[in-house]
């Protein structure tokens, strides 16, 4: 029989081939930008940490990483692989080869000593086989301008435009500050990536709507959206369509949330990747003009599961030994030991420890489950109720849920 990964197999990426790589990439998700548009992300080509799967000459598979580092709630950063630009193409599907890029890239990964990997995905249903979890909800709003009224409205003013240069002196310590030093699940962004957010603006890329407009209240928060311009019959009816909205004080937020939401000539205001535990509902008289709905999720998946357990701090003391099944590294034992000051440490327990009753596996879960819950945005209970992991001890899963609670949800404001 023929075996495709006889013939197709993937390999690194070379020198000069960033261009061709990226035309691949675009044609696999329909998107079929043009050279000048995809020109902007060859700086952040990390072309030794690129796989792609060729068919001769021809690139049929892509795969890149985006190091970086995630947050976690209450510890520093740790190492990882943002998996990106996955895809096949449609000549090239069902044949193994997102399989084989992807054991290759999280093998690779783990050698470099990233402690996680985290993605997001097209479609929910590909990732979970490989051990990724969701590990942040997220939401997408649509809300009805003119009924929107701030319960306690502040000092508009403090909204100023932002140029490209402040944007990019100014904005990475508000969202170091906003969002990564108070919330896990939040990916770094590097100088790179931030010029190649802001750095152009094609109209290709405006999906018929304007430029960019960048707001800040300077030092403390900002905002980049456009707007659809629409007129329904003689009314106008467009939509600010919001980028990003993130800021460091209350305050510095609802300031921003009021000039988005009262920009002339539009009715509706649309929004992407908002975190479920966000302020604006809170802040607004009426919060059913906020029609949300489900947001693509981050997805991690731990690769070092102790040093990912032991990166960050807990709410609560306590210890679980926890099973975890994976079909890329088998099966094994982790024990995690929370104390007073929330600190961790979490070792692997061999077979010899659980058989002689030293530890008690207290719950069992796939690492796709694991991969869930340890940045407290998804609770053990509800996997457990779903039927994807199994108590053993009674309590341990109320006992992991206060141990992993976190004050502020994970959440990752853009996506990569
Ligand atoms: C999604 C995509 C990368 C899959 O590539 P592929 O080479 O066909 O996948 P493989 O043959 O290696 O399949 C690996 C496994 O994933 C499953 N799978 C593949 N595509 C899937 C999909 N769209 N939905 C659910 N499962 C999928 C396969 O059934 C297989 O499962 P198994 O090994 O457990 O039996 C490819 O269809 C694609 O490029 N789609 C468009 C771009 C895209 O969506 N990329 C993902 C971006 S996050």
């Amino acid at each position: 029989m023929h075996d495709e990964r006889d013939t197709v197999r993937p390999s690194g990426l070379g020198d000069g081939e960033e261009l061709a790589f990226l035309r691949a990439m675009s044609g696999q998700f329909h998107e079929d930008e043009s050279d000048a548009e995809l020109e902007r992300y060859v700086p952040v080509v990390e072309r030794d940490r690129t796989i792609v799967a060729r068919d001769g000459e021809r690139i049929v598979g892509t795969y890149a990483v985006r190091t970086a580092t995630l947050s976690v709630p209450g510890g520093a950063p740790v190492a990882c692989a943002g998996v990106t630009a996955v895809g096949v193409a449609q000549t090239h599907r069902r044949r193994g080869l997102l399989r084989a890029m992807m054991e290759q890239g999280l093998a690779d990964a783990r050698e470099r000593g990233d402690v996680v990997a985290a993605l997001y995905a097209s479609e929910a249903s590909i990732y979970g086989r490989f051990g990724f979890g969701v590990s942040a909800r997220q939401l997408r709003y649509r809300l009805d301008r003119a009924g929107v009224r701030f319960r306690d409205p502040v000092e508009v003013g403090l909204v100023e435009p932002a140029t490209v240069e402040q944007a990019l002196a100014t904005w990475p310590a508000i969202l170091e500050a906003g969002v990564r030093a108070q919330r896990g699940g939040c990916l770094d962004m590097p100088a790179a990536h931030w010029q190649v957010w802001l750095g152009s603006d094609p109209s290709a890329a405006r999906d018929g709507a304007s430029a960019r407009r960048l707001v800040h209240v300077p030092g403390r928060g900002y905002a980049a959206y456009r707007v659809k311009g629409r007129y329904t019959d003689v009314l106008p009816d467009g939509e600010v369509v919001l980028l990003q909205l993130v800021a460091a004080d209350a305050e510095a937020e609802q300031a921003l949330w009021q000039h988005v939401t009262d920009v002339d000539l539009t009715a509706t205001v649309s929004s992407w990747l908002r975190p479920p535990d966000d302020a604006l509902p809170w802040m607004i008289t009426d919060p059913m003009r906020l029609r949300a709905g489900e947001a693509p999720p981050l997805y991690t998946r731990l690769l070092d599961v102790p040093a990912a357990l032991a990166a960050r701090t807990y709410r609560a003391p306590g210890a679980v030994t926890v099973r975890v099944h994976d079909r890329l590294v088998g099966s094994h034992t982790y024990r995690l030991e929370v104390a007073s000051d929330g600190r961790a440490d979490c070792a692997e327990v061999t077979d010899a420890d659980t058989a002689g009753g030293h530890h008690t596996v207290d719950l069992e879960c796939s690492l796709e489950s694991l991969s869930s819950v340890w940045l407290g945005g998804v609770r053990v209970c509800e996997l457990r109720a779903a039927r994807r992991l199994v108590e053993h001890t009674d309590g341990a899963v109320a006992r992991l849920d206060a141990m992993v609670a976190v004050d502020r949800l994970p959440w990752t404001p853009f996506e990569f």
